[in-house]
């Protein structure tokens, strides 16, 4: 897919993930209208893209995603303003455990209606040009975590919502591609979140600690690729530190760790860590695998031998950092 020219419509754009993605689809001549409940900080955002990117290319309006009517009108201005919306990317969410509604509302409700918005222009069925929907959903959407239940169950649904939508008997009719990004732990604010935000903090930072943070640039990076890649409609995009990682070795991990760390006995915690089952073998960035398409964040052009290199260090370390932070936990003679 050329870049160049096309109208894209993003939401939560003010900060974080929203604000990389928005300037990566300036850089390759899109023209990006966004919006964010946040109000001087998506103006702030709006003035200084405007500085580089020249005042027509970046639009920002005020919007709570949770508030249909005005999610519509908004929707609706972006249109207006670009004649057509070819990708929008619904990004906009939270991680707040102590407001499970508003999370739900914000992070599966809103993001689903955005894509419903958007459908309904783009469906080529209906007259539209076709298009592609993003969802900003997380790799919380396919693992599970004690310490996040509510924001996973929140990602989770989207995956669901995601998948169906991609591999419905419309999709070809409709013209509509369905792309998730799930990335692990990028460095934004949700990666310090208040007490209240997780059922414990400490664990969360753990978590963190030992499979490591992503710049916001991996992110961009890999979303670019996916969008200008026309055969991948369904991918999955796990974007983590540790590349090569795959989901359910990082679930056994999470869970050891999380075990470990809410006290519970040292001996109920299995750790599972297995080089060999953690790499997948296509390294291009995108592969098949049936019903979807999983896809890793590209950190440099890869051969075997680099994957398996790779692998065996991410092991080393994994298990190290694991291992450090289990000790406390264990009975004074296995130490
Ligand atoms: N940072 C991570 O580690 C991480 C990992 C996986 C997935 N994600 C997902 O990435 C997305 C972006 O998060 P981020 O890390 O950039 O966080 P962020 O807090 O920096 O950005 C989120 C943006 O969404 C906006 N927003 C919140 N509620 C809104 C509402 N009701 N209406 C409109 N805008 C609203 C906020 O004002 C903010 O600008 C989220 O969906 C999040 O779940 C983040």
């Amino acid at each position: 897919m050329e870049i160049s020219g096309k109208g894209v419509f993003l939401t939560g754009g003010a900060r974080g993930i929203g604000r990389k993605l928005i300037e990566a689809l300036l850089a390759k001549g899109a023209r990006v209208f966004f919006c964010d409940i946040n109000e001087s900080v998506g103006r702030e955002t709006e003035s200084e893209l405007r500085k580089q990117y020249g005042d027509d290319r970046v639009i920002f309006q005020q919007c709570d995603v949770t508030k249909a009517d005005q999610f519509k009108a908004t929707f609706d201005m972006a249109v207006s303003n670009f004649g057509a919306v070819d990708v929008c990317c619904n990004n906009a969410g939270i991680m707040d455990e102590s407001v499970p509604e508003k999370m739900i509302a914000i992070n599966t409700t809103a993001q689903i209606r955005g894509s419903q918005l958007a459908l309904e222009h783009m469906r080529r069925d209906r007259g539209g040009r076709g298009g592609v929907i993003v969802s900003t959903v997380s790799m919380g959407g396919l693992i599970s975590s004690c310490v996040a239940p509510v924001y996973v169950a929140s990602k989770h649904a989207m995956i669901g919502y995601m998948q169906s939508m991609a591999f419905s008997v419309y999709q070809k009719e409709q013209g509509v591609r369905w792309i998730s990004l799930c990335p692990f732990g990028v460095n934004t604010n949700f990666i310090s979140p208040k007490e209240e935000q997780v059922i414990d903090k400490d664990v969360f930072l753990a978590t963190l600690d030992v499979f490591g943070v992503i710049e916001l640039e991996d992110v961009a990076g890999a979303f670019m690729r996916l969008l200008q890649n026309e055969n991948n409609n369904g991918a999955i995009m796990e974007s983590m530190r540790m590349a090569f990682t795959k989901v359910w070795f990082l679930e056994k991990v999470l869970a050891s760790l999380e075990n470990v760390a809410l006290n519970k006995p040292a001996q109920q915690v299995s750790v599972y860590v297995a080089a060999s089952k953690a790499v997948d073998g296509n390294t291009d960035g995108v592969f098949a695998n049936g019903s979807c398409t999983h896809t890793r964040t590209p950190v440099e052009d890869v051969t075997w031998w680099k994957v398996f290199i790779r692998c065996l260090w991410t092991t080393l370390e994994l298990s190290e950092k694991l291992i450090n932070r289990l000790k406390p936990f264990l009975p004074p003679d296995a130490q």
